[in-house]
């Protein structure tokens, strides 16, 4: 039976409905910045990239093809997920206001996304194919399964009774956080920028921001749900998970770097697999950090482009909220620049 009384931890079955004295006031913080980030698929110019598209080589084109193809089914798997399976299980209402919101956003990557792939790919078929990439393109299908092993793991669980069972939610956890939205994803807005460094497909770069932005954000969120929960149940947090989840960073970027020879197998100018591989190394030694665990790579972020992301992205935000029309923006917003 559910039960509506207080919890001593985040991670206590039931469906705590008090939002009075707040437990956890950071959460409610998220939800209320997540807000300032309000953005619409209408907002991006996409046509815009068609002149573009026609002047890639056939190698670029792969890329881009290939990429397009991750992206027409990669925020659906998190939606589910976070679904399935976060929001049943972390039990606090204002960490809930913040995971319903996330879900909005990753419905507007879907779309984002959905509407790219229609703008890219206008030939019927060629668009069929891309949406079924997560079965017949290995290297997507490969993430896919990464994916799911760790949404499956924790599918038989309604409720976290054991330590046991928190911890395999905390590997769920970690792994949508730090593996498929901090690397998969974030691999993916590597090809995106490194396009627009050469100065095309800004229409898709400036949609990225926006996800970009989003993602960063809903990693911030699982990285405070890791650190609320080790604060009130450090036992959780032995070597055995510790060991697990370098484990799994080391999976998830080989699958990545598996998904980047695919892309650049036809060679493309100016990007090669060894940055990128360098590249992916570097990303999930800060996840790791902001787990408060060791590097496992020690490896350099090889993107000047990718260095200036964040920085960038700030100032355009503002920018663009001069011509707010949406969503009315005061106080700060602060982006943490470890992302
Ligand atoms: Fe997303
Ligand atoms: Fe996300």
């Amino acid at each position: 039976m559910t039960t509506f009384a207080r919890k001593q931890s985040l991670l206590d079955p039931g469906m705590d409905l008090t939002l009075r004295p707040m437990r956890y006031p950071l959460f409610y913080e998220r939800f209320r910045d997540a807000i300032k980030n309000t953005w619409t698929v209408e907002e991006v110019d996409l046509h815009s990239d068609l002149a573009d598209l026609n002047k890639l080589t056939p190698a670029e084109r792969h890329l881009v093809n290939r990429l397009v193809a991750f992206f027409a089914t990669g925020d659906t798997i998190v939606a589910n997920n976070l679904v399935l399976n976060l929001y049943e299980h972390v039990n606090a209402p204002e960490a809930r206001l913040y995971l319903s919101r996330q879900l909005f956003e990753e419905a507007v990557h879907v779309q984002f996304y959905l509407t790219l792939l229609d703008t890219y790919l206008p030939d019927e078929n060629e668009r069929i194919e891309a949406f079924a990439a997560v079965e017949n393109i290995p290297s997507i299908r490969n993430k896919a399964e990464f994916c799911f092993k760790w949404i499956d793991s924790i599918e038989h669980l309604n409720r976290l009774h054991s330590k046991e069972d928190r911890r395999a939610f905390l590997l769920n956890l970690i792994c949508f956080a730090a593996c498929i939205e901090g690397l998969f994803f974030y691999g993916a807005f590597a090809y995106v920028y490194f396009l627009r460094s050469r100065g095309l497909l800004n229409g898709l770069a400036s949609g990225t921001n926006w996800v970009f932005r989003d993602e960063s954000m809903h990693m911030a969120f699982a990285f405070d749900v890791v650190d609320t929960v080790r604060r009130e149940e450090p036992d959780l947090f032995d070597d055995e998970l510790h060991d697990q989840v370098r484990q799994m960073l080391r999976e998830a970027v080989d699958a990545e770097t598996q998904f980047a020879e695919d892309l650049l197998v036809q060679g493309v100018a100016g990007l090669s697999l060894a940055d990128m591989r360098s590249y992916l190394e570097h990303v999930a030694d800060r996840r790791l950090a902001a787990l408060g665990l060791a590097p496992e790579f020690n490896a350099r972020n090889p993107f000047a482009f990718m260095e200036l992301q964040d920085v960038q992205e700030l100032s355009n935000f503002f920018e663009r909220r001069v011509s707010a029309y949406q969503v009315a923006v005061t106080g700060t917003v602060s982006f943490d620049e470890d992302f």
